[in-house]
């Protein structure tokens, strides 16, 4: 269960959704290793999950670490003030990437739609080229199910009109289902329908790589999804294919993600089913609570005594077995 270092993929992760790319850490430290990364900006950091693991492996590689997040949770304040060396940056992407020197290696997990992730792609490859530095080793979480074709807003009103899909607020997803299902896994701000031109990561990954020569991509299919893109002409470029390929839209691994996320999102509506009932049933049992103390109640059952000869068809008796009183 252990991942590298030791660390425990559950810490912060009681119901188990792996949704930290420090699920994937085998495969990201192994990408960060090939492409000697010294440097590794994450966008998105979150409760800084990941973080942790990149500052273990930055101690070794002897390598920066920034962890780029306009709202950090406070685990990851917490990070930042016991290990002085992380730079946490409270800011948008595309606020940060105005100044952060570009890193060896970009992780991009923070605002999960298409306009997002097209943006930071642009932005950043514009500064390559203006600076003359190599294109960052580019590792992109969520290009699988949800977020692979359906869009997910951090802050819709920060996303242009035209590229923005309509919305259901706290929609459940669920795998297979194109629009929305009650219950299912829920989401802020979720398109109300997966698929289609400008909607989702993968989607803005490969019109990106469409409109530009020379990058490949791998996508792995785990825990949500890892994309890894990289120059062909990259000094690593050889020592990454070999690391990624047997991985890359491995169908073993395909039916396993899409096993794994039914399951989960099964699992997800039953949790939904289940409190709502027990919030039906806690409804009841206080209204037989009202009707035991109520005096008006009693006499109803008296006077039910005597008509049916003692027989009443409902009794007191019976509300107290049903509350397990007796
Ligand atoms: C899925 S979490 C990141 C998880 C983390 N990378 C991990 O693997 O443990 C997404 C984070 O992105 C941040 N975020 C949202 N919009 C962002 C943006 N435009 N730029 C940077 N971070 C953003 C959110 O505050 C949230 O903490």
């Amino acid at each position: 269960m252990d991942l590298p270092f030791g660390l425990n993929p559950y810490d912060n992760d009681p119901g188990a959704w792996g949704a930290s790319l420090l699920n994937n850490a085998e495969l990201l430290l192994a990408c960060l290793d090939a492409a000697q990364a010294r440097s590794v900006a994450e966008v998105g950091a979150y409760a800084g999950d990941l973080t942790r693991l990149l500052l273990l492996w930055a101690e070794r590689a002897d390598a920066r670490v920034i962890a780029i997040d306009p709202s950090p949770q406070p685990e990851l304040e917490h990070l930042e003030r016991e290990r002085s060396e992380l730079e946490l940056i409270r800011e948008t992407s595309f606020e940060a990437f105005e100044h952060i020197p570009l890193p060896d290696a970009l992780v991009l997990d923070g605002d999960h739609n298409y306009y997002t992730l097209i943006e930071e792609l642009q932005r950043i490859t514009r500064r390559s080229e203006a600076e003359g530095i190599e294109l960052p080793l580019l590792l992109l979480h969520d290009v699988c199910w949800p977020h692979g074709r359906r869009d997910d807003y951090f802050d819709p009103a920060q996303i242009p009109a035209e590229y923005r899909q309509p919305i259901v607020p706290e929609g459940g997803l669920y795998p297979g289902v194109e629009g929305i299902r009650e219950g299912g896994m829920p989401y802020h701000n979720p398109a109300a329908r997966e698929g289609g031109p400008r909607n989702g990561v993968l989607t803005a990954v490969e019109d990106f790589l469409a409109a530009h020569q020379g990058l490949r991509l791998a996508v792995i299919p785990a825990f949500f999804g890892l994309g890894v893109m990289w120059r062909e002409d990259a000094p690593y470029a050889g020592e990454l294919a070999r690391i990624v390929e047997p991985w890359d839209r491995n169908p073993l691994l395909e039916r396993l993600e899409r096993n794994r996320v039914l399951h989960l999102a099964s699992s997800q509506v039953q949790l939904n089913l289940a409190t709502n009932a027990q919030e039906k049933v806690r409804r009841q049992e206080a209204l037989l609570q009202r009707m035991l103390a109520s005096r008006a109640f009693a006499a109803a059952e008296l006077f039910l005594r005597v008509r049916q000869r003692g027989k009443p068809i409902f009794s007191r008796s019976q509300i107290r077995e049903l509350l397990g009183q007796r």
